[in-house]
């Protein structure tokens, strides 16, 4: 996910598109960049790797100005962070600067034809193909050629474009990634997100996939695809500047949650073209005769799930270990080992430590991570990337999701290059996991109900989670999530367990316990253990398919879309994510970042 903004109008550009940036930074900070219409005739471009203060420090040393231009703000996707990488991105005719927010993934095949054609490329972005094509479509209208591009283009993208030959016109275009423009008196403006131009006017329009705006420093034209003139009105953005860094939302922890369905989406889609789907395809699974998944936190948690899904599926011995203990056991791997690091950051200590112990054992490595140019990204052989941009709040929501989901499908994959599957159960599985992101958006739509039951939690001494197998790898997650942002204490415990010990902690009034029930052939089980709580006076909430709960207000339920139970997880899950976040709001804490917490923990 990257942060794009263009201005043109009475102004010098320079200043408002840094001012912007700084409000976008969220949305990436690897390395940033300007470009303006300079006055010379030129482009004039400065790009810098790193933050947004690199950028601003060669911007004093060599300053441009221009009354038209656009910014860039980056979260690497294809390429390394480096100032080539870095937008704007100009053809080599420079004739056309472009901005690009999205991931274009027939990038190769198109760059392959332009190359054909003697088209010498600079950077090795997906974004670069966008300014290229643009130039050798270009003859003489901009709108055209931009209607050209689009139609060429697959994947998502949101686009800034400058043409030197019409050197008073800013062109925007998106598809599937937020676009914004902004009116005001003195210019007008293109943002991935309000904040950028709050400073400036509060009227914006809202662009819809494959719609075209025309900026001239006297106004906004909209137009589709067939080059009609769309009408569009102005709306009033009420929001302070604070709030609308948040999109609106109270705490990026509720906007990431929110973000999820967007982000399976796009995670699921990314193996099916570009690197993630290089690498599924480049993995051998009959090499392997065992599987480690090690990991922290939260990513942990999706390995405890994983072990669930591929020993059900592959019938493959699965261990999962925490990256701190992994790194020091002399763990017992071979070169038929496949040793699978997750991590959200790709910078976490112990995972790194337990990355290179494992490739010093001989073993093969393989990297999910959602931070591109990341240690564990460049040093894992293989690398799959979760497709969740940057996600700030500390307490992880959509990359877990996106971890989950990638694991899933490896799964699926394994399972059918071992032959423990059928195509067509291949075929099923692969379409259960497709409608996740709408099921996902099904659980979303009922976020009220779920905020009314954790206001009414806030007073809880202990909150258990339990469940059995699968349901109960995701209440480690459940349980985390909680405790992380709410300060009630919580434990995660398998149902069968509760009877050896933990029953002993449940007191009248003051305990929750929140027990998932997914698993067909244990909810008999799962209701026993929940029979056994109520019994010693604990609330209990029920989370799952398991309609025949209603029992007075002791037993509150939940239930899930229909999924089946190896993908429950993902469903599961939200729920426990909202219901922890009201938790905390109720209480009045530091959702985005709680006490003693890091988002990225590069210490032992
Ligand atoms: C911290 C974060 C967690 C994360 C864990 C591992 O504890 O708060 O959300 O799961 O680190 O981080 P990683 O970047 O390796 O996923």
């Amino acid at each position: 996910m990257c942060g794009i903004i263009g201005y043109v109008g009475e102004e010098n550009a320079v200043p408002i598109i840094v001012e912007g940036l700084k409000k976008l930074e969220y949305r990436g900070y690897d390395s940033a960049g300007v470009a303006v219409c300079g006055q010379n005739g030129f482009f004039d471009v400065i790009k810098q790797k790193g933050r947004l203060t690199a950028l601003e420090a060669r911007l004093s040393e060599n300053p441009i100005a221009g009354n038209m231009g656009i910014g860039h703000t980056r979260w690497a996707t294809h390429g390394e962070p480096s100032d080539t990488n870095s937008h704007p991105h100009v053809g080599s005719q420079n004739k056309i600067a472009v901005v690009h927010n999205g991931i274009i993934e027939n990038y190769r095949q198109l760059k392959e034809r332009l190359e054909q054609k003697g088209i010498a490329f600079a950077s090795q972005t997906d974004s670069e193909v966008i300014a290229q094509l643009a130039e050798y479509y270009y003859s003489g209208d901009l709108l055209d050629t931009v209607i050209k591009v689009a139609n060429a283009l697959e994947g998502s993208y949101a686009l800034g474009i400058m043409c030197l030959d019409e050197p008073d016109m800013l062109v925007a275009v998106k598809k599937d990634n937020p676009l914004i423009i902004g009116v005001s008196g003195h210019g007008q403006f293109i943002a991935s997100d309000v904040p950028a131009v709050l400073k400036h006017t509060n009227k914006v329009c809202y662009l819809n996939d494959k719609e075209i705006a025309v900026l001239t420093k006297g106004g906004a034209r909209f137009f589709n695809m067939d080059r009609e003139p769309l009408s569009k009105t102005p709306e009033t953005v009420t929001w302070d500047i604070d709030s609308a860094e948040k999109g609106g939302f109270e705490h990026f922890m509720l906007k990431e949650i929110m973000e999820q369905p967007k982000v399976l989406r796009d995670t699921i889609q990314s193996v099916h073209s570009g690197g993630n789907k290089e690498v599924i395809e480049s993995l051998e699974a009959a090499r392997f005769d065992k599987l480690v998944i090690t990991a922290c936190g939260s990513a942990y948690n999706a390995g405890v799930v994983a072990k669930y899904v591929f020993e059900r599926l592959c019938r493959l011995s699965v261990e999962v270990e925490l990256a701190s203990e992994f790194r020091y056991k002399d763990a017992i791997i071979s070169d038929k080992t496949l040793v699978i690091l997750v991590s959200q950051s790709g910078e976490t200590a112990d995972t790194i430590a337990a990355m290179r112990e494992a490739k010093a054992k001989g073993a093969f490595t393989l990297g999910i991570v959602n931070v591109v140019g990341s240690t564990i990204a460049k040093e894992a052989e293989v690398c799959l990337f979760t497709a969740a941009g940057p996600e700030i709040a500390v307490a992880t929501t959509k990359v877990f999701s996106a971890q989950l989901v990638l694991l899933y499908i490896l799964a699926v994959r394994f399972a059918a290059a071992l032959g423990k599957m059928t195509e067509e159960a291949e075929r099923g599985l692969s379409a259960e996991i497709a409608a996740l992101p709408g099921k996902a958006e099904e659980i979303l739509s009922r976020i009220d109900s779920i905020q009314k039951y954790a206001s009414t939690c806030i007073g809880y001494k202990s909150i258990f989670f339990i469940g059995r197998n699968i349901d109960y790898a995701i209440a480690l997650e459940g349980s985390l999530k909680l405790k992380e942002i709410s300060y009630i204490h919580s434990e995660a415990y398998a149902g069968g367990e509760l009877k050896h010990g933990p029953i002993s902690l449940v007191e009248e009034e003051d305990t929750l316990v929140v027990a998932l029930s997914n698993c067909g052939r244990l909810r008999g089980k799962i209701m026993s253990n929940v029979e056994q709580v109520v019994s010693r006076g604990a609330k209990v909430l029920l989370i799952g398919s398991c309609q025949d709960a209603g029992q007075s207000g002791i037993i509150s339920y939940i239930g899930l879309p229909e999924v089946p139970e190896l993908f429950s997880p993902s469903l599961s899950v939200i729920v426990m994510q909202l219901f922890s976040y009201y938790v905390a709001a109720n209480k009045g804490l530091d959702i985005d970042k709680p006490r003693n917490l890091a988002k990225s923990v590069t210490v032992e």
